[in-house]
């Protein structure tokens, strides 16, 4: 078993014993390779001064926080920093070139961090339109230039020519470095997690990272789940479809908006493409917070875990995993497989709504799921999940009963918008105050109505 990571750094390999299993790319970065192009600003994955771009097997190159990002996650992965974009003979990449002539930087802070957004966005032959462009850029904030200049730079960029990424050391079997566990099978996984039920379960660190940046308080042992091929499968079969744990948001993107259209919006505010890249959803259901995004929508679309442990495999609701505050129905021994999605079915429509204080980059202050079956203007069946209005993420079941066997009319939804206060009791917070919240979860129901009878007015008031 392997036991020194090894991974590719602007081409060249690079073999290293992890100092502790909590170090971060960025602080080993910065304090062991002396390569400070790469900035710590927030540390926490939300200004983007720290992003560095992995270049996949499969020649993919992806955006990261590495401030958040473990040492450990990046065995067999190629990296590459600001200081290996310049060219050979010296001179700066044509990103970097691109930015500099459109005067895209003033003190220079975020430069390097958007300069390797633009460089995974050119590399990726994505168009530069608006709305592709903000989407590359929401993970990075800058605090003087203003994003006009760095916007124009992105349009400059589109279509550069880029070379081919690097090649990464491909690591076949499981690896241990000290107390970092990472299992390429799910036998090995589960045995681990047996042995060491104390251990921290990681997938992609957007929120473990949090801890390793804030505290850095090494916990007894991680077991890195992000390598386990059964964790990381997406499959897609007649009647449903099933997320594997470990799959990150961009891997499992395509074919959840393939299904379900209106989470396109929804996910591209889930976090930046920094933590899409390395996020995953079994991370935020595992993570169990009540302003996790997916959970609303899940418990609308009636997901299923799929929970296994040495002792054999259960089929859980996701609305039964959710106990209590950040408590769960997960054993000591058990770690999340995969989710299930029933496929919608003629006369099903799905739909989500978000509500933050910014529109990029933020956690929700509201957040809602609705599946609603509807034949002949009747709801034959609605399920509605909620997060941010209570300790757990939560289905609507007042609200769900106002709906079912209803016309399909103003005033069905006049009578579920009133049943939100007998679902929910939530509680003040610096997101918003109990009142805005039951408020806002009835004025996103009459949305709801708008979209479904009234497009053009629902089209208009989500302009405003
Ligand atoms: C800047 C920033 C912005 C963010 N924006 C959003 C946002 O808009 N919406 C949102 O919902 N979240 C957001 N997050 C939170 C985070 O990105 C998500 O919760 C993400 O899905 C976590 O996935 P992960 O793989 O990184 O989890 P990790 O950090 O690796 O793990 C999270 C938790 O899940 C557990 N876990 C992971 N995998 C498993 C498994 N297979 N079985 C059992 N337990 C498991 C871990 O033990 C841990 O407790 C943001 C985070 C950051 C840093
Ligand atoms: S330092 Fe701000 S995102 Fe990493
Ligand atoms: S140029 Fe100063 S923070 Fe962006």
């Amino acid at each position: 078993m392997a036991d020194r990571i090894r991974f590719v750094l602007n081409d060249l390999p690079v073999e290293l014993d992890a100092p502790s299993p909590m170090t971060t790319l960025l602080d080993w970065l910065r304090d062991h390779r002396g390569l400070k192009g790469t900035k710590e600003g927030c540390a926490e994955g939300d200004c983007g001064a720290c992003t560095v771009v992995l270049e996949r097997a499969d020649g993919r190159r992806e955006a990261i926080n590495s401030c958040i990002a473990l040492l450990g996650q990046l065995d067999g992965e190629a990296v590459r920093t600001v200081e290996g974009l310049r060219r050979p003979d010296g001179t700066p990449h044509p990103v970097q070139t691109a930015m500099a002539e459109a005067d895209a930087t003033q003190c220079g802070f975020c430069t390097p961090g958007f300069v390797m957004s633009a460089y995974a966005f050119a590399a990726g032959g994505e168009k530069p339109d608006l709305e592709t462009v903000h989407d590359a850029l929401a993970g990075n904030l800058c605090r003087c230039t203003g994003y006009r200049p760095i916007v124009e730079a992105m349009t400059r960029i589109a279509g550069l020519p880029i070379e081919p990424a690097a090649v990464a050391s491909v690591r076949t079997g499981s690896a241990s470095f000290g107390t970092f566990q990472s299992p390429r099978s799910l036998v090995e996984l589960l045995a681990l997690r047996a042995r060491h039920p104390e251990a921290l379960l990681l997938a992609g660190a957007t929120d473990i990272g949090l801890l390793a940046s804030r505290s850095r308080k090494p916990p007894a042992a991680v077991i890195h789940v992000a390598h386990v091929p059964e964790l990381t499968a997406i499959r897609e079969g007649e009647k449903k479809i099933t997320i594997g744990a470990a799959a990150t948001y961009a891997e499992a993107m395509p074919l959840l908006i393939a299904h379900y259209p209106a989470l396109k919006p929804y996910l591209s505010r889930l976090g930046s493409r920094q933590i899409r890249t390395m996020g995953t959803i079994g991370g935020n259901i595992g993570t169990a917070s009540p302003i996790g995004d997916m959970p609303p929508v899940l418990l609308a679309l009636e997901a299923r875990l799929t929970l296994v442990s040495t002792r054999g495999a259960r089929d859980l609701p996701l609305e039964d995993f959710f106990l209590g505050y950040r408590k769960t129905a997960l054993a000591p021994d058990e770690v999340i497989k995969s989710l299930t999605l029933p496929r919608l079915w003629p006369g099903e429509v799905f739909f989500c709504d978000k509500l933050s204080k910014r529109r990029d980059q933020d956690i929700s202050t509201v957040a809602a799921g609705y599946r609603l079956r509807i034949k002949q203007g009747k709801i034959e069946d609605a399920r509605i999940g909620f997060g941010g209005m209570a300790a757990t993420p939560k289905r609507a079941s007042h609200v769900e009963e106002a709906l079912k066997g209803q016309a399909l009319s103003a005033a069905t939804f006049e009578s579920a918008a009133a049943a939100v206060a007998q679902d929910f009791q939530p509680i003040d917070d610096w997101r918003g105050s109990a009142s805005y919240r039951v408020t806002a979860a009835a004025n996103l129901l009459r949305r709801l109505y708008w979209r479904l009878a009234e497009p053009q007015r629902a089209v208009e008031v989500e302009a405003l």
